[in-house]
């Protein structure tokens, strides 16, 4: 695959689910290491879009290709190859309320069956420390987490097998504005410590200036613009007009610098180091 080769190519992909078109001949790509929004009224079809891109769902017609590689006919083997390169923070059920965080963050190396439990343990705190979590956290249950920690937990899980391609389906919605801003400024640094390529979908203003590098707006089943912040707030599209109502000043390429300037000079997370005890619980 040529190095500026698209990471996703999304081309002339129909949708259909039951009776219902979802998607209309739509074509879209991802670069490599930049950060796509993806944009839309509820039930636009954002997540059936990402649940195409991750080979979840096959389009009616059109394809789907991840790193150069179709996903409709791939074999099983090239597809787990696949598959190891990304991670996924769903929108919906985040953890497995019966696993310890350890455990739900450890799952897709399990899986592999190969690693060493050391190595694992080491791997698993590894990722909690880099979500800003601590050694402590790791022994804890789903449903002694707040909601900012269980989307820290979830992108623990993401990042487990070090992926070079994130989804992320809404990851601050439910957060209030300060756990949410902590979210975006760790997805910022993630994004420049592991070179990501990220496709986010997201309906927080705030999180798009944070974040993104491009913009794609779905409505009526098409893809109805894709750019820069500043080219997408130009169409005039009723839902585009709408969804950035009172922000247009906040769209300018200058404002947006200010702001994640601002971000990057905020104070980040101090991670404690593994205590003893909880040294001693994941040895056992
Ligand atoms: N498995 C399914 N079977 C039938 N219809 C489905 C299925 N999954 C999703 N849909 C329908 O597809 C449409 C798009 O759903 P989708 O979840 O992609 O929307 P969304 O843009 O992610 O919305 P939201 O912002 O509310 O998360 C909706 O009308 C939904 O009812
Ligand atoms: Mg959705």
């Amino acid at each position: 695959m040529a190095a500026d080769a698209p990471v996703i190519e999304v081309q002339q992909v129909t949708t259909v689910l039951g009776r219902a078109v979802i998607h209309c001949d739509l074509s879209l790509h991802v670069r490599s290491g930049e950060v796509l929004a993806i944009i839309g009224g509820s039930g636009s079809g954002k997540t059936t879009l990402l649940r195409l891109m991750l080979g979840l769902l096959q389009p009616s017609a059109g394809t789907v290709r991840i790193f150069g590689q179709a996903l409709s006919d791939s074999d099983v083997n090239a597809l787990a190859e696949v598959r190891n390169r990304w991670g996924v923070l769903f929108q919906q059920g985040a953890l497995f309320s019966a696993l310890s965080v350890f455990d739900n963050i450890a799952l897709p190396l399990r899986e592999l069956k190969a690693v060493p439990k050391r190595l694992l343990n080491d791997l698993v705190m590894l990722k909690l420390h880099q979500v800003g979590l601590n050694a402590a956290d790791a022994l804890k249950m789903p449903a002694e987490l707040s909601g900012g920690m269980i989307k820290r937990v979830a992108l623990a899980r993401a990042l487990i097998m070090d992926p070079t391609l994130l989804f992320l389906d809404e990851p601050t919605a439910g957060l209030d504005p300060a756990s949410s801003k902590r979210f975006v400024n760790l997805i910022e640094d993630l994004r420049s410590e592991m070179k990501l390529t990220v496709v986010m979908v997201t309906h927080d203003v705030d999180t798009l200036f944070a974040l993104v590098d491009r913009v794609a707006v779905l409505a009526e089943r098409h893809l109805v613009a894709i750019g820069s912040l500043q080219e997408v707030v130009r169409q005039p599209h009723p839902f585009i007009q709408e969804f950035f109502l009172g922000h247009l000043d906040e769209c300018a390429e200058d404002h947006i610098r200010k702001y994640r300037a601002s971000l990057r000079s905020s104070p980040r997370a101090t991670v404690p180091e593994m205590g003893p005890k909880q040294a001693r619980i994941l040895e056992e």
